[in-house]
Parts: structure tokens; sequence; C-alpha cells
């Protein structure tokens, strides 16, 4: 797969991941070992994968995302389908994809295998912006590298955030030693019902781009109001 096709094509799947054909552990281990070219802060590879596929435990991992979104994000000011937009188009979008994030919440259970993204050697509660946005930095493009290394293999992914809310729990289930293990996502991998993804409804250039510092005259995206706290 050409790069731009994968960059261009690599979606939140949902509704097109097949829980009925099992992931070989080969393809996890090729597309680790792809993501972990990914930069990292001082040259420390910090990013940790945490591949479930024992039944028990992706039950309790689905379990806890299923429980935050349900009782705490769907009747949020923060819930897809509720963030407001004067914009008809990405209103439908947004629509859709409540519609999309519903089903993955309903269908988390039965995907083979679930990966933890984490970053390994500190927490970040409550630190400063650059000490979190550096350390965060040498985990996550790591994380996106390894979708995009599953997406060019026939597999889907879903980047979520959802059961960090209950991430403690998450961590005495999967033994992660919560003091200095972060996890910062999770997200299923399985083969895709079909290959053919598009591109997706964005911005355009013109609008996120603010050549020779900031242009106040932009129009940016609505405020965050309500922001999901960990209960
Ligand atoms: C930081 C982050 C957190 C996300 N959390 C969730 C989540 O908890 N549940 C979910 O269904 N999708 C989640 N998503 C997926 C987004 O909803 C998805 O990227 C967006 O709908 C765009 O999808 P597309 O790339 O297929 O257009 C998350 C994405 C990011 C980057």
């Amino acid at each position: 797969m050409h790069i731009d096709e994968a960059l261009s094509t690599t979606r939140a799947v949902r509704r097109r991941l097949d829980p009925s054909r099992e992931v070989p552990v080969e393809l996890v281990r090729d597309c680790v070992d792809l993501a972990l070219q990914a930069p990292a802060g001082s040259a420390v590879t910090r990013t940790r994968f945490v591949v479930v596929r024992d039944p028990t435990l992706r039950k309790g991992l689905a379990d806890l995302y299923s429980d935050v979104y349900r009782h705490s994000y769907r009747d949020s000011p923060g819930y897809i389908g509720r963030v407001p937009t004067s914009d008809p188009a990405a209103a439908r979008r947004q629509q859709r994809t409540a519609r999309s994030a519903d089903a993955l919440d309903r269908a988390l259970h039965e995907v083979g295998t679930l990966v933890v993204g984490c970053l390994d050697g500190v927490r970040l509660d409550g630190v400063p912006a650059m000490t979190s946005s550096s350390l965060l930095g040498g985990v996550l493009p790591a994380i996106w590298s390894f979708m995009l290394a599953a997406r060019a293999r026939g597999l889907g992914t879903c980047w979520t955030t959802m059961h960090l809310a209950r991430e403690r729990e998450a961590a005495e289930l999967l033994d992660i030693p919560y003091d200095r293990v972060q996890q910062v996502c999770l997200t299923p991998l399985a083969w895709t019902v079909g290959t053919d993804f598009r591109r997706a409804g964005r911005p355009s250039v013109d609008e996120v781009v603010h050549w020779d510092g900031w242009d106040a005259t932009r129009a940016g995206p609505e405020p965050l109001k309500g922001v999901l706290r960990p209960s």
C-alpha cells in the first residue's frame, strides 16, 4: 500500500471489524516492529503494547469501556452526537460517528485482540504541559504507526480512550503497574470486512494552517465545555 493511501484511509473502524477471523500473533509483532521506528524523546522507547487475547481479560476490559461509555460519556456534553457545530455537513458526520461509536461499544466484547498503548516509566497526572507533551509525544506516534501498519495488512483499529476513566481497574485487571505505567489508549485489532476505506471529511488545509504566526481571524473549533473526568 502506498503511504499516501495508508495515511488517508486509516479510519476509526468500528462497524467493519470482523470478529470471526483470528489475527495471527506474527502480524501483531510485525505491526509493533514497525511502530518502534517512530521517534521518541531522548531516543528512549517508552511505548508499550499490552496485547490482550485472553477471553476473560478482554471481557473485563470491554466491560470497563462500556461502563464508562454508557454511564458517563453518552450523557455528557462531550458525546460526539451532541457536540455543537454550525456546519450541517460536519453535523451529519458527527451523527454518523455517534452511531458508529455506539456500535463499537456493543461490539468490543467480541473482538479477539485488544491492544492497550502505554507509556512506561512515568505517570503524567498533573505534570506541566511541556513534560506531558514531551512524554506523550514519544508514545502516540508509535501507536499511530502501529495502526497504519495494521491498515496496510488488512487489519482495522480504532483509537479509543474511554476506558481510561477506569484506568486503575484496567491496570489491576492486566497487572499493569499503575504507579509507573500510564495507559494512553485502547484499540481493537481485527481483520476488516472489505479493505476499501475512503478519505474522511476534514477541515481544509487553509482552515488549519497559520502562516508566519497565529491568525486570530480564523474560525477555530467550538471551545470544549464539558470534560469527562475520571470517577
Ligand atoms: C484521542 C482520541 C480518543 C478517541 N476516543 C474514542 C473512543 O473512546 N471511542 C471511539 O469510538 N472512538 C474514539 N476515537 C476515534 C475518533 O472518534 C475518530 O478518530 C473520529 O471519529 C474520526 O474517525 P475517522 O478517522 O474514521 O474519520 C478517539 C480518537 C482519538 C484521536
